[in-house]
């Protein structure tokens, strides 16, 4: 009764900012986002008669909140398996956890393949990405690899808001370089914002307004591997949220110096270099440059010379969430 299982972060392209319904953590609009190759989370899931309770180790040490969310969703898996067994996580992760690079999209997609598994459920993939996004809405799009559209849905269960795949990772090859920008300041979680911004920003009503019109314009872009649509597409709609988030009350202000640094450098490298670059940004300070391949090593070297900027990260394109053999267990 155990299993592993490897999932990647995703990058929000067209972004998920506001749920319809907090309980089943539906979103109120859809978005599309491409999964990382490079980065991962590993989680071994074991359950044990002898347990009773859950167990969680994150990165070799205990970790009570994240076992908290962890053990909610493995309720959802063990209602459906008939079963009130408990179990121990191991789950570990190749890049910082706590750096807002979506550790919580990569890590429920893992807990639920394994999960799924270890229980014998045989679940299908859109289930799966259904009961990913009651851990993290972001994390249902990490069960597909390449371009993902996640749903917002209709069905009041949540039955249709789930992730499903767009285009494979080798049919529009891309990098990401992720600028880990220095930042100690804690920030508002996302669901936590979301709800403040939904409650308090002027902004948020035209956001919801234009989120269908900004979905369409992506997807036309990826099929018609359009970068320079894409890239103007993405860039609007990254701003646009950050508008919503600042324009909360109180405001949720992400970004530090080195944020706005990197995403003017990316425009420079773009509008003056002719480089096939653009930024996207997170619920967090770090900036991430979507990028053809042979731009991704200029691209790394230039916002690595940017005071400010701690680490940079490379990664292509990957798959979806999987299981791995024991012997690659965390
Ligand atoms: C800004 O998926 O972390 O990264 O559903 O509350 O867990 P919860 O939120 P989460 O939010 C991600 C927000 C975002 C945009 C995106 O990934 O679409």
């Amino acid at each position: 009764m155990d299993a592993t299982a490897q999932a990647q972060p995703n990058i929000a392209l067209v972004k998920y900012w506001g749920k319809r319904d907090t309980r089943l953590n539906l979103p109120v609009t859809g978005s599309l986002s491409i999964t990382l190759d490079a980065l991962w989370t590993r989680t071994r899931v074991e359950f044990d008669a002898l347990l009773r309770h859950d167990e969680l180790r994150l990165n070799g040490a205990e970790d009570p909140a994240t076992l908290a969310r962890a053990s909610a969703c493995l309720d959802l898996l063990r209602r459906r398996a008939g079963t009130a067994l408990r179990a121990r996580i191991d789950t570990r992760n190749n890049f910082p956890t706590a750096a807002g690079l979506a550790s919580s999209a990569s890590g429920f997609a893992a807990l639920v393949v394994a999960a799924d598994a270890a229980l014998g459920l045989g679940l299908d993939r859109r289930t799966l990405s259904m009961l990913a996004r009651q851990g993290s809405g972001s994390a249902a799009r990490s069960l597909f690899g390449g371009f993902v559209g996640m749903a917002a849905g209709q069905r009041d269960d949540g039955a249709d808001a789930v992730a499903q795949p767009l285009l494979d990772a080798a049919a529009w090859p891309l990098a990401v370089v992720v600028a880990v920008t220095s930042d100690r300041r804690k920030h508002v979680g996302s669901g936590a914002g979301m709800e403040r911004s939904r409650r308090t920003s002027p902004f948020y009503p035209a956001w919801l307004d234009s989120a269908a019109a900004d979905l369409a314009a992506a997807q036309r872009a990826v099929q018609a591997r359009d970068f320079a649509a894409l890239a103007e597409l993405s860039e609007h709609n990254c701003l646009k949220m950050h508008a919503v988030m600042q324009s909360s009350r109180p405001p949720l202000l992400y970004w530090n110096g080195a944020t706005v640094d990197c995403m003017q450098r990316i425009r420079a490298l773009r509008e003056d270099a002719g480089e096939q670059v653009f930024f996207t940004v997170d619920a967090g300070a770090q900036v991430k440059a979507v990028c053809t391949p042979d731009a991704a090593p200029r691209v790394a070297a230039a916002l690595a010379e940017l005071s400010g900027v701690e680490q940079v990260l490379s990664s292509r394109l990957g798959e979806g969430a999987r299981l791995l053999d024991d012997s690659e267990a965390p």
